[in-house]
């Protein structure tokens, strides 16, 4: 009698060893799919069980991203979620090159925070939001108005509308009317020149060969910064539940 397992046996053992080894589904939240501009419904999660009996839809940590600690600190989030930083670092070393006050180079090491871990279109007003329980009222408001105020000039302060953004919107691009009626609203507002001085900072076109640690301001985010001992999601804040989005991104619910 011939022991050798008949292809379809084959088949079958292979089927069998990849469910056990699929041992959970991601079911992507809507926005990402629309964001890749998928209207379909989404993936069956009953369906995908019944074909993987071992697997179950994500609910607690991703395997495929960094462990994040405990009680995860801001310092951590820029280690383990958050893209790459540069940008952030430079700007808020800029800044306090410029004179800022300690407030006002935190605003400019979070302001695009929103960019690199969370959500790109209004990514000041989101940004905003994420850091509002946590720091000044002034850096909150500059944090939002800074997306406005980049695409419109103050030669007060020498600032002109950004070459890039001609480039990368095109010379006839005009920004949404709920932006024009923000920047209507926050030119007369009393921190104006807050969130102008983060644009004034907010520099792209840096030494490529200079390289900023995060260390260089752990004080200033020590003392701008008011980390909950509970860690940032877990704090009972209003916005925890965002925080908690970007260390399990991908939770079915
Ligand atoms: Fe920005
Ligand atoms: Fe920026």
């Amino acid at each position: 009698m011939n022991d050798q397992p008949t292809l379809s046996q084959r088949a079958d053992a292979l089927e069998e060893k990849m469910s056990r080894e699929l041992d959970y589904i991601v079911i992507k939240s809507r926005l990402y799919s629309m964001a890749e501009g998928d209207m379909s419904p989404p993936p069956n999660a009953a369906a995908l069980m019944a074909a993987n009996p071992n697997a179950r839809v994500l609910m607690g940590d991703d395997p495929r991203l960094p462990q994040m600690p405990e009680k995860p600190t801001l310092m951590d989030f820029f280690k383990y979620r958050f893209g790459p930083a540069a940008h952030l670092l430079q700007s808020a070393r800029h800044a306090v090159k410029g004179g800022l006050s300690e407030k006002m180079v935190l605003a400019c090491l979070l302001h695009d925070i929103s960019t690199i871990g969370f959500i790109r279109g209004d990514h000041g007003y989101w940004g905003a939001q994420l850091v509002e329980p946590y720091v000044d009222e002034e850096v909150t408001w500059a944090i939002r108005a800074h997306q406005v105020l980049r695409f419109y000039p103050d030669p007060s302060v020498g600032y002109e509308y950004p070459q890039s953004y001609i480039k990368t919107f095109g010379a006839d691009y005009r920004p949404d009317p709920y932006i024009e009626e923000d920047y209507q609203r926050m030119r007369n507002h009393k921190w104006y020149m807050s969130g102008r001085m983060i644009t004034v900072h907010d520099i792209y076109s840096f030494d490529p060969n200079v390289h900023v640690e995060l260390e260089e301001f752990t004080d200033i985010i020590g003392r701008n910064f008011r980390q909950p001992k509970e860690g940032l999601g877990f704090d009972n804040s209003p916005v925890a539940h965002m925080w908690r989005a970007m260390i399990r991104p991908a939770k079915y619910l």
